[in-house]
């Protein structure tokens, strides 16, 4: 049986007091949702914020990114043992955003990957398709090649560590979220390409994730599904309230 992960991604948004203020509101809110594992993935600078506000609870603290090097000359850049020396657990990586705004290739997805594994950070991978792709009738063929030219390269044992988001691009922050079917095919697609490349034990006990604007009010029908082991959730975890009505759903 896979635990539920409940993640949510603050993307560029609150600063370091508007930090402080949501976990006062939203940690009374979940201290009893056992029922799932609970992340919050901030900013860089407001992961030391986050993870002393969150401090005793059971919400733990992700970053968005991380970068490949453990320390070097990259202007800019933040390293897996910088975020695991401030407490972050968690690091989203391949985001969307990234590969459409940054140039992410599934390359560095998986120099990220192996970067987050060796600072014993766990990495939330994202993945989906874009509309064109979808309405081409290539969604299979996209996630094929997205799994293939990353995460397929992990070894067994990396890959076991990792939980994967499914993120339609076509869902991110539009508020048309997939229909419970349409994401369960695609999870059921991403299973089989693991169960392919890794064996059907790891590809069961593999945690996969919806993203794409997730909201309250739909989050029990997308939880119902089997093959949905949780929400990557955006816009709707800025809220405190409502990503706490998220999480228990
Ligand atoms: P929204 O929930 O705002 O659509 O964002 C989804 C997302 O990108 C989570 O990573």
């Amino acid at each position: 049986m896979r635990k539920l992960l409940m993640a949510g991604n603050w993307k560029m948004y609150k600063a370091a007091g508007e930090t402080t203020a949501y976990f006062e509101k939203f940690l009374p809110l979940v201290t009893a949702s056992s029922h799932a594992d609970i992340v919050i993935c901030a900013p860089y600078v407001n992961i030391p914020a986050a993870v002393a506000a969150a401090a005793g609870s059971r919400v733990e603290i992700g970053a968005q990114n991380v970068f490949w090097l453990q320390e070097g000359a990259y202007t800019g850049e933040i390293s897996g043992p910088m975020l695991a020396g401030v407490g972050a657990r968690w690091v989203i990586i391949g985001h969307s955003e990234r590969r459409q705004y940054f140039h992410e290739t599934d390359e560095a997805v998986l120099k990220r990957t192996q970067a987050a594994l060796e600072s014993g950070l766990r990495p939330i991978v994202c993945l989906g398709e874009r509309l064109e792709e979808r309405e081409g009738g290539g969604t299979e063929e996209a996630l094929r090649a997205q799994f293939h030219g990353g995460l397929a390269r992990l070894s067994e044992q990396q890959f076991t560590r990792v939980a994967i988001a499914y993120e339609p691009v076509w869902a991110i922050g539009t508020g048309k979220t997939a229909t419970p079917e349409i994401a369960t095919d695609a999870h059921r697609h991403l299973r089989g390409l693991i169960e392919t490349r890794y064996g059907k034990q790891v590809a069961a006990q593999t945690r996969i994730l919806y993203g794409g604007s997730v909201k309250a009010d739909h989050t029990k029908g997308l939880m119902a599904q089997t093959e949905i082991d949780g929400a990557l959730v955006g816009g709707a975890s800025l809220d405190p309230v409502s990503f706490a009505s998220i999480v228990n759903f």
